[in-house]
């Protein structure tokens, strides 16, 4: 078109794909529509998940990049990136459920997912019985007619526990159940669930994976076609999509995940090992202590004990709250998996949403402090815990 004014010109800036070389980062592809020579390979695009991009909430290069990593890192063959962790769970339960099922869950359980189990309980008449996870008999006893899913965590939040994901997959299997666990706290470098005979993987992205405390994000990873049909379809009508942006930005921080995911499982051994030999401290729920009841499961599953672990103090709630404000290299933030180390209460933040009774059953008190291990020098931040011990 010739002779177009500069309004014109100012909207219509394309950028022409590179020739003869290749961008050394996935690129940001931050759009949120896709445009078309022809109407005939739009309306085949529309039609197919697989088909070329239209809309984001559909689907994005970036994202497609991220959510491709994820699922070969898991094991798996599709993902589909959310806009949080949350989303990753709701996603989940509002496509894989329906009214009247009943779910078995993990008791010692992120407190956001129990709380939304409750909240679903409630309007969708979606029943639950929670489980010690110890011994995959416990399925069979929980199980009723409507039973459609186990939900599990890798290593579960803030205690550590890690239940034997094989045994009780197996056992899930056996009565049809769909099994979904929550690896956020594992990462795909520490454990891939997909491989042993768990159907739905999910992660909260914002913590280990993003690894930089910047962004949040969730992502939900499978090795089956029909049930990464069913959540993206459910998933993307929830409007549940990873953003552009965020996607990118997690890319950056799972390129180095490897790394940093060791020297987490490293330091979290100096800071644990010591603080089990302290006096202020009566115990260590950290999976890499022998004295923890996962340690025999933990050490055949996961390739590192992970960074996140709880401790309990001497003198309940008012220890705590002194050993919280006191710290100052650590913060006191909800949240976990960046480089920085950061301390919390889970009775009065993360797992507020629990009742007493559920608290005291998944091993919490007033005396817990959950710590997320970064990647400071080992020995400044003992110096720190240590200061804030005394
Ligand atoms: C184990 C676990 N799963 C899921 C979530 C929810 O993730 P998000 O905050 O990204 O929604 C969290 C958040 O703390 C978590 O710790």
């Amino acid at each position: 078109m010739t002779d177009i004014r500069v309004e014109t010109q100012a909207v219509h800036i394309t950028a022409d794909p590179p020739v003869g070389s290749t961008p050394a980062a996935v690129p940001l592809y931050q759009t949120s529509l896709f445009t078309f020579d022809d109407l005939h390979t739009f309306a085949d695009a529309w039609s197919r998940p697989d088909g070329a991009f239209t809309y984001s909430r559909f689907g994005n290069p970036t994202t497609k990049a991220l959510e491709n990593a994820v699922a070969a890192m898991e094991g798996g063959t599709h993902a589909m990136a959310t806009a949080s962790g949350m989303g990753a769970v709701s996603t989940i339960m509002l496509s894989l459920l329906r009214s009247g099922d009943h779910v078995i869950a993990q008791r010692r359980l992120y407190g956001g997912v129990f709380a939304l189990l409750r909240d679903l309980a409630d309007r969708w008449g979606i029943s639950v019985t929670y489980i010690d996870a110890e011994d995959p008999a416990e399925v069979q006893a929980a199980l009723r007619p409507t039973t459609r899913m186990l939900y599990l965590e890798t290593i579960a939040n803030p205690m550590g526990q890690v239940c034997d994901l094989p045994a009780f997959a197996a056992a899930a299997k056996q009565h049809g159940l769909i099994t979904v666990v929550d690896n956020t706290f594992a990462s795909p470098v520490l454990c891939q669930p997909l491989r042993h005979g768990v159907d739905v993987v999910l992660h909260s992205t914002t913590k280990y994976i993003g690894g930089h405390s910047d962004v949040v994000g969730g992502i939900i990873a499978v090795a089956d076609e029909s049930l990464a049909r069913d959540l993206w379809s459910r998933g993307t009508e929830l409007g549940a999509s990873a953003d552009p942006f965020a996607a990118w930005l997690t890319i950056r921080g799972l390129q180095t995940l490897p790394v940093r995911m060791r020297q987490h499982c490293e330091t979290a051994k100096v800071i644990a090992t010591r603080l089990a030999d302290h006096p202020k401290v009566t115990a260590v729920h950290w999976p890499g202590l022998e004295s923890h009841p996962s340690h025999a499961t933990a050490s055949r599953l996961l390739s590192g004990f992970g960074g996140v672990f709880a401790f309990d103090l001497v003198g309940g709630q008012e220890a705590s709250h002194t050993f919280t404000s006191r710290i100052t290299l650590a913060a006191l933030a909800p949240s976990l998996g960046g480089v920085a180390t950061t301390v919390l209460h889970p009775a009065s933040i993360s797992h507020s949403g629990m009742d007493p009774d559920s608290l005291r059953a998944a091993g919490i008190d007033q005396g817990t402090v959950r710590i997320a291990v970064g990647l400071e020098h080992a020995e400044d931040l003992w110096t720190d815990v240590a200061q804030a011990l005394d």
